[in-house]
């Protein structure tokens, strides 16, 4: 199977040894496992429980306590509706292997994770990209959406909240774009790795499971929980589609680790605490970032308020790889290039690293970039 080299990771994967600061993290806080098991009533049972864990195999679709806790994130799912997987990467290759063909067309929303559009891809599917605007506030065209799906548009991809720009997109709009998918008999992949990262109101806003009859969710343990070294995430499906879904799982899971499953449940159990701290952080970075970004002449974004994430447009001269590079160069830090997202002239910035370092790394990122442009 050919298939394009996935940008974003390709970039962290080369630059990550050499930075001094990573403004490409995504994750929220990142939990330890003494700090999970004190966040549940009994901390000490966690660490029996763990030392006494078997490490056989588990059971292949994941113990029933951890798909009571992902049925939990949303309004109806139940035991039969769920997938667990090798977290959202896992979900969203397994969900696209096993229902794409070739000659599908699918639609992708960009910017979004190049799983989404590669991955078709690579199975020969035709590929429709509908590149959002900044000047539209991110939000979805839908004439621009009407002209291109039809009969032949077997899926359509979002991210929501969205990695990079952050932006939310709300239950009218989700219900807006299940009523045109709907007409044509189009499945909806949303990636909601990110959902319940909305900073301010309810954390957890309404899934596409929740709001359409072929909606698919994928989510996981990794930003949301603060748990990405659990590598576990899940996909919330119809249950025709997770019978078709299962079919290939059994060819790429067989199950996940057992201390995994017990621990994602642990953190599930415990959700409330993990997720109101997360957005804690996301509020009080995403100020600090903004008073900065405010002073900047030269950059500029719309401020969201979901997910982990800025997509930061600025008008040098220069091209977003080649400015990434330099900056690392002088200063060790590291920013991911919009280009890698197939947008330039864009940086995305991960704002949720611990406000002390946060905040002189900006420092140091101002003055290279008025000692470099202004
Ligand atoms: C939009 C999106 N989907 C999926 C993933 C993969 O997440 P996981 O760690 O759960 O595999 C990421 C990771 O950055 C992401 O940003």
């Amino acid at each position: 199977m050919k298939i394009e080299e996935f940008k974003v990771e390709t970039w962290i994967n080369k630059y990550e040894n050499s930075c001094t600061f990573d403004f490409t993290n995504t994750c929220v806080g990142v939990l330890s496992v003494a700090e999970l098991a004190k966040l549940s009533e009994n901390p000490g049972k966690v660490v029996e429980d763990i030392l006494d864990l078997k490490l056989g195999y588990g059971r292949v679709p994941g113990t029933e306590r951890l798909r009571r806790n992902i049925a939990g994130l949303y309004n109806n799912a139940m035991d039969f509706n769920i997938v667990v997987t090798h977290g959202a990467i896992g979900a969203n290759s397994l969900a696209m292997i096993s229902l794409l063909e070739k000659d599908d067309e699918v639609i992708t929303f960009l910017p979004i994770y190049q799983q989404h559009y590669s991955i078709p891809e690579s199975v020969g599917a035709k590929v429709k990209k509908i590149y959002l605007r900044e000047e539209n506030n991110w939000q979805i065209d839908f004439d621009e959406l009407k002209s291109v799906i039809s009969n032949k548009t077997k899926m359509i991809f979002l991210n929501n909240p969205n990695n990079p720009t952050g932006k939310l997109f709300d239950e009218k709009t989700l219900e807006a774009l299940s009523q045109i998918a709907r007409k044509y008999g189009t499945y909806i992949l949303c990636d909601e790795v990110y959902r319940g990262l909305n900073h301010i109101g309810k954390p957890f806003t309404k899934s596409i499971f929740d709001i359409y009859e072929r909606g698919i969710s994928t989510g996981s343990m990794s930003k949301t929980f603060s748990l990405p070294g659990l590598r576990l995430g899940w996909i919330v499906a119809p249950a025709d589609i997770v019978e078709k879904i299962n079919i290939q799982r059994n060819y790429h899971v067989i199950c996940i680790g057992r201390i995994n499953d017990y621990l994602a449940s642990i953190a599930l159990e415990n959700k409330d605490k993990i997720v109101s701290r997360n957005n804690r952080i996301c509020r009080e970075n995403i100020e600090m970032f903004d008073s900065w970004l405010s002073a900047e002449p030269h950059l500029s974004y719309i401020k969201p308020h979901a997910g982990t994430t800025v997509f930061v447009k600025y008008d040098m001269k220069i091209p977003s790889e080649i400015l990434c590079q330099k900056l690392q160069q002088d200063t060790g830090i590291m920013i991911l290039p919009g280009s890698t997202m197939e947008y330039e002239n864009f940086l995305r910035i991960g704002y949720t690293n611990e406000k002390e370092s946060v905040k002189p790394a900006l420092t140091e990122f101002s003055q290279w970039l008025s000692t470099n442009f202004y």
